[in-house]
């Protein structure tokens, strides 16, 4: 099994590639494709967005995240990734009830689809670029080793791992 580090950006991997099929799959219904036709991909970047929410992200925010805070010098950023993380569940949320919806409103789908990955996005720039490679320096090996053990109570869960990629 790969480090707990290693593991956070092999999930921003999979959410890299997610977040690619979503885009082609939003735009080709800004095209004017009918939406059932792009509603396995807009499912299943739900169900992503979802496994996210159950791991990776508490995992990030109640583990990981406190261990860092002690340094001034990226609290600015962890504030940004907890807001965008927001960002991501309400987006989420948003979409959600409008997929519900007997007739969904195309408008709105083409609005919340974008946020989520812009989201998204970000969350994976700042971590990748910023929080993972500090951590990957700061963090002791007993602070690693806490955030394995979190990491193996946490997908002991049935079906949290691993995330699913969206098939197009
Ligand atoms: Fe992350």
């Amino acid at each position: 099994m790969p480090s707990i580090l290693e593991q956070f950006r092999a999930d921003h991997e999979d959410a890299l590639e997610n977040i690619d099929r979503s885009n082609r799959a939003l735009q080709s219904l800004k095209q004017g494709r009918p939406l059932d036709t792009m509603r396995p991909a807009l499912d299943a970047l739900q169900d992503f967005v979802k496994s996210l929410l159950a791991v990776h992200i508490p995992l990030e925010e109640e583990h990981l995240f406190p261990f860092l805070a002690v340094f001034p010098e990226v609290s600015a950023t962890i504030s940004e990734v907890k807001k965008g993380n927001e960002s991501i569940q309400s987006f989420s949320q948003q979409l959600g009830r409008e997929l519900q919806q007997d007739r969904p409103d195309t408008g709105i789908i083409l609005e919340t689809g974008p946020q989520i990955t812009g989201a998204l996005e970000t969350h994976i720039r700042l971590s990748d670029l910023e929080l993972l490679p500090f951590a990957r320096r700061m963090l002791t090996k007993d602070q690693l080793e806490e955030l394995e053990t979190r990491f193996r109570e946490r997908t002991a869960l049935p079906s949290a791992y691993p995330l699913p990629v969206i098939e197009l």
